[in-house]
């Protein structure tokens, strides 16, 4: 395994979009263009599956030292109304361009820390959403909450509003990897956030861990999972850390390049934590998550429903995802386009009345034919074509370039289908790359992506 690891540890993308965000087309997308698509997409979808709706929100009080995220760190809570007037304003907009009430199926906060936000304020935000939308019968709906902040009145807030699922950050609860990330967190805090969200009804739990920060063992890793598998977390999001500090400026560069575990002994550090989570009773979803049985999310692994976007993964498709807030990412299936990133031009656009997209993309054919077999082999780590699809000579050199990988015991193919083996999942965004179409004809000249491994 090891010779394998150093072999295929290069850069690549995680594959939440495909073409991924540095292959957008340079030109954008006219803003006709996603308003066009945003509507064919709502017409086909909302009667049936109904809309995904994402909202960032993107304040912290402090800056953990390894994020990697889109955030802001301010102690200055006034900020909080004006935010959230805009957010009510996007929404307005896109209301405004919709034939009948959204049915929003999924709803998500992301950030930076949701929690940053006083309750009463959560409370107008969603009170003003769900004002011009209807809730169908079992909708998905869950939030990103940091345990140091996250107050019962925030859980019971949200819970009144549909809420049923709480993510909260751990990474790792190891007093010196916290105090080297700048966060700590002692384990009282993430087993009484745990506590009082059952209490309040959320029905799945989900906890972020990171493996390759600094400072982290085996041991450290261990005794994290150990710790935290008392609480029975539905769901655990074990992401290898993303060292991207050309993008995120000084954030990441609190601490050493030395003081981080690379390749097989990074690793190594995954091995340990999967075993463990396996003999916990966790199954393994896709890349990075795992969830326990009675989850949602391990029976649309089963029932073959999972679903990857800018959220991650999602128990559920939904062909209309629609992103609010500074940096946000939507998707109408036919095109993406992401929101400006900086506060003040989220707030001046929106004044003019216009929809605060900077950039995006309009998938053509190829795009689309490529985006499925992506998107099944992160979700079912298998993927399927037809013979007689008029693209199917355009991936006949990617089924080439995967002879090298079938050869490592990686993938096993025929001409119609890709099934990954159990020794290639930790390979699973190499394999994608073969059929990134967009990546082999324009290879970076800079590092663009975190390491693959
Ligand atoms: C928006 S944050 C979570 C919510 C909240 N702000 C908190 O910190 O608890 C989303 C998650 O992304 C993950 N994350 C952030 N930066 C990362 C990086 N550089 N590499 C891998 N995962 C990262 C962390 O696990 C984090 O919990
Ligand atoms: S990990 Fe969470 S709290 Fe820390 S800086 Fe990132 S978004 Fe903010």
């Amino acid at each position: 395994m090891n010779h394998l690891i150093s072999k295929y540890n290069i850069p690549g993308p995680r594959y939440t979009s495909y073409p991924t965000v540095p292959y957008w087309d340079k030109e954008g997308i006219p803003k006709e263009t996603w308003i066009n698509s945003v509507k064919r997409s709502f017409l086909e979808s909302n009667e049936k599956e109904g809309i995904s709706l994402y909202i960032h929100l993107p304040f912290c009080e402090s800056l953990c030292t390894f994020c990697g995220c889109n955030k802001r760190i301010t102690k200055n809570h006034q900020v909080e109304g004006p935010y959230i007037d805009a957010l009510l304003k996007e929404w307005d907009l896109y209301c405004d361009l919709l034939e009948e009430k959204p049915k929003i199926s999924e709803l998500h906060f992301g950030g930076g820390t949701p929690t940053f936000f006083k309750a009463e304020n959560l409370d107008r935000l969603l009170t003003g959403i769900f004002s011009k939308s209807i809730i169908p019968k079992k909708p998905a709906y869950s939030f990103e909450g940091h345990p140091n902040n996250t107050k019962r009145s925030h859980l019971e807030v949200m819970r009144k509003h549909g809420f049923n699922r709480a993510s909260y950050g751990v990474q790792d609860l190891d007093i010196k990897v916290q105090k080297t990330i700048n966060r700590v967190q002692p384990f009282e805090n993430v087993e009484r956030v745990c506590r009082e969200s059952r209490e309040c009804g959320y029905d799945s739990i989900s906890f972020d861990l990171v493996y390759g920060l600094p400072h982290q063992s085996m041991d450290s890793i261990r005794n994290t999972i150990l710790q935290i598998r008392e609480l029975k977390p539905e769901r655990i999001a074990y992401y290898s850390y993303a060292h991207v500090p050309w993008i995120k400026g000084n954030g990441q560069r609190g601490f050493d390049e030395n003081d981080l575990p690379k390749n097989e002994e990074k690793r190594a550090l995954y091995e340990c934590g999967y075993q463990l989570l396996l003999d916990s009773g966790y199954h393994e979803i896709g890349m990075d998550h795992f969830a326990l049985e009675h989850d949602d999310m391990f029976k649309s692994l089963e029932n073959k429903n999972l679903h990857r976007n800018f959220m991650g993964y999602t128990a559920s498709k939904t062909q209309l995802m629609i992103g609010l807030g500074v940096s946000s990412i939507s998707d109408s299936w036919y095109a993406f386009a992401q929101n400006v990133k900086s506060i003040q031009d989220y707030y001046e656009v929106l004044k003019k009345g216009e929809i605060p997209i900077f950039r995006g993309h309009e998938l053509n054919k190829e795009d689309l034919f490529i985006r499925k077999i992506i998107l099944d082999i992160m979700c079912h780590f298998e993927a399927q074509w037809e013979l007689n699809d008029d693209n199917y000579l355009i991936i006949q050199d990617s089924i080439k370039r995967l002879k090298e990988l079938e050869d490592d015991g990686l993938v096993t193919i025929t001409e119609n289908r890709l099934q990954v083996t159990e020794s290639g999942r930790p390979f699973v965004r190499n394999i994608c790359m073969a059929f990134d179409l967009r990546l082999l004809r324009n290879k970076p000249k800079t590092q663009l992506f975190s390491m693959t491994i």
